[in-house]
């Protein structure tokens, strides 16, 4: 079995994928992009990989992307149309989510922001407590991110919401779908969590009309992917009052320019791209076990539909 190795981003993860690969799967030979890349393998395992990859070799079976999100992989014009192309699913990302989304969600109703400036103030600045019932937390997305993020709130009793395009009972959480149920579900949200993918239907989404869904002092956490925001609608929405804050982990322009707005602005907290990192032991193992089944002629998750970009 041949299979090609081409995540390019950073020389030494590269090095990590190729050992975990090479320990996960002894029959197979492991070919690297650019180095040793043969005209036809099996299987690809890719990362952003260059448009050139799929122009120089042929994909007979599969191609794994090694992240969840697969934008990137599905913008490439020389993407075969008749290889599946598999996702990762988890793998270590959900926990970590999790984390992020408890951590944005108790930093905003326990007013963690008001209590350090006080302290460097040296004010005994006690607040109220907010009402938990009025504190709407609404997650886009309903897909194995949300349902973690979902999982790790219920215990503290938010009234949790979440918006996918398919109708998805989660328990715990109440289920909004479809473009007709964005508004009542944004109106719900004070806390707006974003974990859509970026598709043609996605891309956008949070725009002007959206934010003036939200209820106002509305805090908006986009996890999912940059684009899904309109960045000038966001500054505008916080200008005005509308909006409380915003903590963005994605962006249009990754890394974000040093020049960008979003740096320096009050209402803005940034992190770069890691509310859920890939994982590679994890992932390896999960990419090398559909490999496997797949090899056996079983069925696998995680398979795009391109159709609908996820
Ligand atoms: P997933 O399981 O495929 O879930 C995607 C969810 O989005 C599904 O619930 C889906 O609805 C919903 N959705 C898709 N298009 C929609 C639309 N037009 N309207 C309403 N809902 C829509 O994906 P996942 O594994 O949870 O990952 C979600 C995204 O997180 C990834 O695509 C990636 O962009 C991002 N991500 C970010 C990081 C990071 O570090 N920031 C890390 C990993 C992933 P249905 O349930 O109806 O299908
Ligand atoms: C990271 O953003 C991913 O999609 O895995």
């Amino acid at each position: 079995m041949n299979v090609l190795l081409a995540a390019t981003e950073r020389s030494d993860r590269a090095d990590r994928w190729h050992r975990a690969f090479a320990a996960l799967l002894p029959d197979a030979r492991i070919h690297r992009w650019p180095g040793d890349a043969p005209s036809e393998v099996d299987y690809a395992l890719v990362w952003k990989p260059p448009t050139e990859v799929f122009r120089r070799v042929r994909v007979r079976r599969a191609i794994f992307n090694l992240g969840a999100g697969v934008d990137a992989l599905l913008a490439i014009e020389t993407l075969p149309a008749d290889v599946p192309v598999v996702r990762l699913e988890d793998a270590g990302m959900a926990v970590q989510m999790a984390e992020y989304a408890v951590l944005a969600v108790l930093r905003e109703f326990r007013d963690a922001d008001h209590y350090v400036r006080a302290q460097r103030a040296g004010h005994w600045s006690p607040l109220d407590r907010r009402d938990k019932s009025a504190f709407g937390v609404g997650i886009l997305g309903a897909g194995v991110l949300a349902q973690a993020v979902v999982r790790a709130l219920s215990p503290f009793g938010f009234p949790l919401a979440t918006w996918s395009r398919s109708a998805r009972a989660i328990p715990g959480a109440e289920a909004f779908a479809g473009p007709p149920a964005l508004r009542a579900f944004l109106a719900r949200s004070r806390m707006a969590i974003a974990l859509l993918p970026s598709t043609e239907a996605t891309r956008g989404l949070l725009d002007a009309a959206a934010f003036a869904a939200l209820p106002a002092g509305a805090h908006v956490v986009n996890l999912g992917r940059g684009d899904l925001v309109v960045e000038a609608d966001l500054v505008a929405a916080l200008d005005r009052g509308h909006l409380g804050h915003a903590t963005l982990d994605v962006f249009r322009d990754e890394p974000l320019p040093p020049s960008h707005p979003f740096w320096h602005h009050s209402g803005i907290t940034i992190t770069p791209h890691v509310s859920a990192v890939t994982l590679v032991a994890e992932a390896a193992a999960q990419v090398a076990a559909k490999l496997r089944a797949l090899e056996r002629g079983m069925p696998v998750t995680g398979v795009v539909d391109r159709s609908k970009g996820y």
